[in-house]
């Protein structure tokens, strides 16, 4: 018997493939594990959506939460947690449920990030409340679509304020392509924002407490091509920058994961879209790079688990605008950000815990992930996702990408990339 149980929760919607490797290491990687002088039982289980009543005690710990966005039930039963239980939920539903695509380009704007020219348009048509007419006639201002096109300059990405997978984003390259994107956005607040383009290079750094990830990432390509799997692209200086960027964004809005798509033209690094709280997390889109998100997510979880760290339930943004109200260079700003990151998520406290208490996971990672039990965890997600005649042939390309990744880097070891 353990001196201590403590409990992760994963609360998820049709994600396949990595809870079950997060589950199988997670048991493996924590037989034994001791913190404080006392044993620790990790235990795991998936979160159920159910009637609860708001005096319900919690049992967890942590909850892993991929579901706040779309059901809301269980975002209020993670409020309730959070509020009541003392429950770690990453990440943290208000921030999510509140701080839109929109916000997060106002917000990176005001720390002084190079966020590309951005506009905001008032709807194409309305849905029909009592109100509505009077107020449009008193306040909605005619306006001229062409003039602001004019000003931003073609071409240019139209795309819905709050985000959601590419749904309604379209290049806009001259004014009727506007004219067109315009009114069939019908009751969708629309973003306008200058296009980085052409651009040298189009990465998406992928951020889970302090570690990160940069991918090559190919926005053209078929969904299952898009992360590219050359991992040694960028210079230190580079990598360095995207590691700061992403981890700057995700600590001032609360994002314990989250990722960040920036484009870099002319030597600048532009983030054009990092309001992602839910990120990819599907062996099927990130193949290669799927174990390090795996061994990433453990790391944290059993992190904040096991040390019982506190979750900051609120966002304290003026330590980010003290520094940028300062006469800094960009770099210099940019690394009193990331400061300020790694402090709030005790990077050298997590860092010693991954080398003290988690050392064996890589290892234990190499031999998982080529085993036929990973095996068949890519085939359930493939055949969930593919046709019949084409589960076989894509159950082994992304199987084999793995491979790759074990032969590459899963014998050294990442250290979690931070
Ligand atoms: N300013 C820009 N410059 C160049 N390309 C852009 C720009 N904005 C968007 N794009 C292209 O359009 C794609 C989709 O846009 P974006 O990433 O902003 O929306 P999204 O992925 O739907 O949003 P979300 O990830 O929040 O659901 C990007 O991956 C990129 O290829
Ligand atoms: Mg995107």
């Amino acid at each position: 018997m353990a001196d201590r149980t403590v409990n992760i929760g994963l609360s998820l919607g049709a994600d396949i493939c990595w809870p079950i490797c997060y589950e199988h290491l997670l048991a493996e990687v924590t037989k034994g594990l001791t913190y404080d002088g006392q044993s620790v039982n990790v235990a795991c289980e998936r979160v159920t959506i159910e009637p609860f009543s708001l005096h319900q005690p919690v049992k967890y710990d942590v909850v892993i939460d991929r579901l706040t966005h779309w059901y809301s039930t269980s975002r209020e039963w993670i409020k309730k947690a959070i509020v009541l239980n003392d429950l770690y939920v990453y990440n943290n539903p208000w921030s999510l449920q509140s701080n839109e695509k929109h916000t997060s380009y106002c917000a990176m704007l005001r720390l002084g990030l190079p966020i590309p020219e951005t506009w905001m348009l008032p709807p194409k048509s309305y849905d029909v409340t009592d109100d509505l007419e009077e107020t449009l006639r008193k306040y909605a201002k005619l306006f001229d679509l062409a003039e602001v096109g004019d000003k931003i300059g073609y071409p240019f990405f139209m795309k819905p304020y709050h985000g959601g997978g590419w749904k309604g984003v379209s290049k806009i390259s001259n004014v009727d392509d506007l004219r067109r994107a315009y009114d069939e956005s019908g009751t969708e607040v629309m973003n306008l924002q200058a296009a980085v383009l052409p651009h040298d290079y189009f990465v998406r750094t992928v951020g889970l407490g302090p570690q990160t990830r940069k991918v090559n990432y190919d926005p053209g390509a078929p969904l299952h091509d898009r992360y590219r799997m050359n991992v040694d692209f960028l210079s230190e200086e580079d990598a360095s920058v995207l590691e700061d960027t992403v981890l700057t964004i995700n600590s001032f809005f609360g994002w314990d994961f989250n990722s960040c798509e920036t484009l870099k033209r002319d030597g600048i690094w532009h983030p054009i879209d990092f309001a992602n709280a839910c990120p990819d997390s599907q062996v099927t889109s990130l193949h290669y790079h799927f174990p390090w998100l795996i061994k990433a997510n453990l790391r944290w979880s059993i992190f904040n688990a096991v040390t019982d760290r506190k979750m900051r339930k609120t966002l304290d943004w003026e330590p980010f605008y003290e520094i940028a109200d300062k006469d800094l260079a960009p770099r210099e700003r940019l690394s009193e950000y990331a400061k300020i990151a790694h402090e709030r998520m005790e990077t050298e406290k997590f860092r010693e815990f991954c080398q003290t208490k988690l050392g064996h996971l890589d290892e234990l990672a190499y031999e998982f992930f080529g085993s036929d039990k990973f095996r068949d965890a890519v085939h359930q997600k493939v055949t969930a996702l593919f046709p019949s005649h084409e589960i076989e042939e894509f159950t082994e390309l992304f199987f084999n990408r793995v491979q790759k990744w074990r032969e590459q880097e899963g014998q050294r070891g990442d250290e979690g990339g931070f």
